[in-house]
């Protein structure tokens, strides 16, 4: 198969690379052993690869790569952080993550791999970057059942993130053609392998406190109730005011420090901490830089080490551009009145 949007352009090894590097050229992967290696390469070295599903194909990054999971976000353009699906090979690689309580282990024994992801509370040493979960003490996991997806994330090795790969707000794409057309440019290599069977993203689920819908999808919520034995409760937006229905990460419960946070600050006051940005100075910094994808990388880190000194946290003003839309919304979130 011949494809204009391809140039191949070896990757420099994470340790070589900056975060401010031009954006990569796009290389079309074939969906056999040489195109999975390289895959798998390139998402060990901290790059972004979109890879075919069985619902649809997703952007991924290694989920214990802050810096791989940030890029993400920069390549989709996100105005704010979603927390992303994390993509394991099976169910043994997914209790290392997550705690499964029965109804988890019941509906994973029943539908994985498929398209179910389950949001689930997360194991605080697994090693997977915050900014997977936006900062939330759960994490949504999913088993894939598509060939390449499965034999992709073998060879990986590691947790990958991935949202479906399109720009946000556009729609999912089932083919790499669709990813193509929107991100390539933005990302190290698309596998393609050819058109997803279901074409519709994950049903979403938690079952903590009880099993609740989040997100209809391929997977249909009659047959996750035929498995349960009980009808699933609905996330409406009413639980959760302030929120967009489709942004079920987002809820009431988002990341907040237990100190207060004062927005826009040029310079901290004595009894307070400083989370700084670019040149000067600072208890931590984002990005000394002034790196938004760097300061995104290192957003939810700083934030709970300064949270875990206890003391009020004042943070240096974030341009509200690119990457900077979404640290700044975090960080209004953060900063809002509690209840
Ligand atoms: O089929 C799919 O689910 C595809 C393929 C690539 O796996 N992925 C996908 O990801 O649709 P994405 O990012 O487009 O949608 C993930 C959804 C988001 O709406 C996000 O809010 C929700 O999952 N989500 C992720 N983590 C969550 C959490 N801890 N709590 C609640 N919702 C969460
Ligand atoms: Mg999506």
């Amino acid at each position: 198969m011949t494809c204009t949007w391809v140039t191949r352009k070896p990757l420099l090894p994470h340790h070589k690379r900056h975060v401010t590097d031009a954006m990569p050229q796009t290389e079309r992967l074939n969906a056999d052993e040489t195109g999975l290696s390289r895959a798998a390469d390139i998402l060990r070295g901290g790059g972004l690869v979109a890879f075919p599903t069985e619902t649809v194909y997703g952007l991924g990054a290694d989920a214990t790569d802050d810096t791989a999971v940030a890029r993400i976000f920069a390549a989709k353009a996100r105005p704010s952080f979603n927390p992303l699906i994390v993509h394991l090979p099976n169910l043994a690689a997914a209790r290392e993550i997550a705690v499964f309580d029965a109804n988890a282990e019941r509906l994973a024994d029943a539908f994985w791999p498929g398209a179910l992801t389950l949001v689930l509370p997360l194991k605080p040493n697994a090693g997977i970057a915050p900014l997977v979960s936006a900062g939330l003490p759960t994490i949504a996991l999913r088993v894939p059942d598509h060939p390449l997806a499965q034999a992709l994330l073998r060879r990986a090795g590691r947790p990958i993130a991935a949202p479906s790969a399109n720009p946000s707000g556009k729609i999912s794409p089932t083919s790499a053609r669709h990813v193509a057309a929107s991100l390539a440019g933005r990302i190290e290599a698309i596998l393609d392998g050819g058109p997803c069977p279901v074409g519709l993203e994950s049903t979403i689920l938690t079952t903590v406190p009880i099993p609740t819908l989040l997100r209809p999808g391929g997977l249909p919520t009659e047959a996750i109730e035929a498995c349960l034995g009980a009808p699933l409760a609905r996330h409406t937006p009413a639980d959760t005011p302030n929120t967009t229905p489709n942004a079920p990460g987002q809820l009431a419960s988002h990341y907040a420090p237990t100190a207060p946070l004062r927005l826009n600050a040029t310079q901290p006051r004595a009894d307070e901490l400083f989370l700084g940005f670019g040149p000067g100075p600072g208890t931590l910094n984002l990005s000394a830089a002034g790196d938004l994808t760097e300061a995104a990388a290192n957003l939810f880190h700083h934030l709970h080490t300064l949270d875990a000194m206890g003391q009020a946290i004042a943070v240096a003003p974030i341009p509200d551009t690119g990457l900077g839309r979404a640290i700044n919304d975090r960080l209004r979130r953060a900063a809002a009145p509690r209840p």
